[in-house]
């Protein structure tokens, strides 16, 4: 008989999490023995609480706020990119063994390609709002995908320094300008990327004028609660090719999926409205 692969997603608080709606959707589209459960810890808890998954034979789970950083260091073997981003988001149990993986660049690469396949990142410029955990992991992945330079603003600038900074030899690719300016260096933009919380729902809308921005640039938020925000929405007014936040959350799910249930799923329209609702 076939034992259930059993995997989750540890958080404190948790309840808001969208990840078990998408990893049951995809055990039950693909009939799959498995299951996927929200547990909260509290980060006291933390080391405890993940050696009690690895003795109930957890293939892995996603970590999420307050627990990716710590992950880094209670992991056995953590990926480059993890690493170079400081936080894990995806661990997976070998021989009692967590091995950590972060797949937030994969999630955003993936979903710019999802609306615009053609869109290749290599020597373009890239404008990076925001210096916060989300931004680190895009720097990462758009360095991964031979940007030409990254502009990266950040109401704080010390952090957007921090991560050019960080990225050693490459960081010469990073360009920090000052949040104040965030208008005026749209003008080389071939890609625009909202990591900050604003526009998010409950929070003010970013104060950003798109004018100078060429009409070909893609414009992205990882928002996905409101769908489109006020960027994508005057972005769409402008003429700009806009991509959403929802499919970056969905994408960024499914390595992890691969690596504990050994299928690589799909993202669908289906699964889109059922975490959007
Ligand atoms: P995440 O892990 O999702 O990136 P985060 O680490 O809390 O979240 O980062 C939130 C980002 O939104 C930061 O870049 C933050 O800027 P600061 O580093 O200056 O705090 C940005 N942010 C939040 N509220 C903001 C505001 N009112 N104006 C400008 N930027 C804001």
């Amino acid at each position: 008989m076939s034992k259930t692969i059993k995997a989750a997603v540890i958080g404190h608080p948790i309840s808001h999490s969208k990840s078990p709606l998408i990893h049951n959707y995809w055990i039950g589209k693909y009939g799959l023995d498995g299951s996927y459960e929200a547990i909260d810890i509290a980060p006291e808890n933390l080391k405890a609480e993940v050696q009690n998954l690895i003795d109930q034979d957890y293939a892995g789970f996603n970590a999420t706020i307050p627990h990716k950083e710590a992950m880094i260091s209670l992991c056995e073997n953590s990926a480059h990119n993890a690493q170079v981003i400081g936080a894990v988001n995806t661990v997976v149990i070998k021989d009692g063994k967590l091995n950590g993986m972060n797949t937030d660049g994969f999630g955003f690469i993936n979903n710019i390609w999802d609306t615009c396949p053609d869109f290749d990142f290599q020597g373009k410029n890239a404008v990076v709002l925001g210096a916060g955990g989300a931004a680190r992991a895009i720097v990462s992945a758009l360095i991964g995908e031979e940007i030409g330079h990254i502009y990266l603003l950040n109401r704080t600038r010390e952090k957007a320094e921090m991560i050019r900074n960080e990225m050693g030899f490459l960081s010469d690719l990073i360009k920090v300008r000052d949040w104040g300016d965030r208008n005026t260096v749209l003008g080389k933009a071939d890609i625009l990327i909202n990591t900050t919380s604003l526009g998010m729902a409950g929070q003010a809308a970013l104060d950003i004028d798109l004018s100078v921005l060429p009409k070909t640039a893609l414009v992205n938020d990882i928002i996905y609660a409101p769908l489109y925000t006020d960027l994508l929405q005057q972005a769409k007014a402008c003429g700009n090719p806009v991509i959403a936040g929802i499919g970056m959350l969905i994408h960024q799910a499914r390595p992890a999926f691969k690596e504990w249930f050994g299928i690589m799923p799909d993202v669908t329209d289906e699964l889109k409205e059922l975490v959007l609702k």
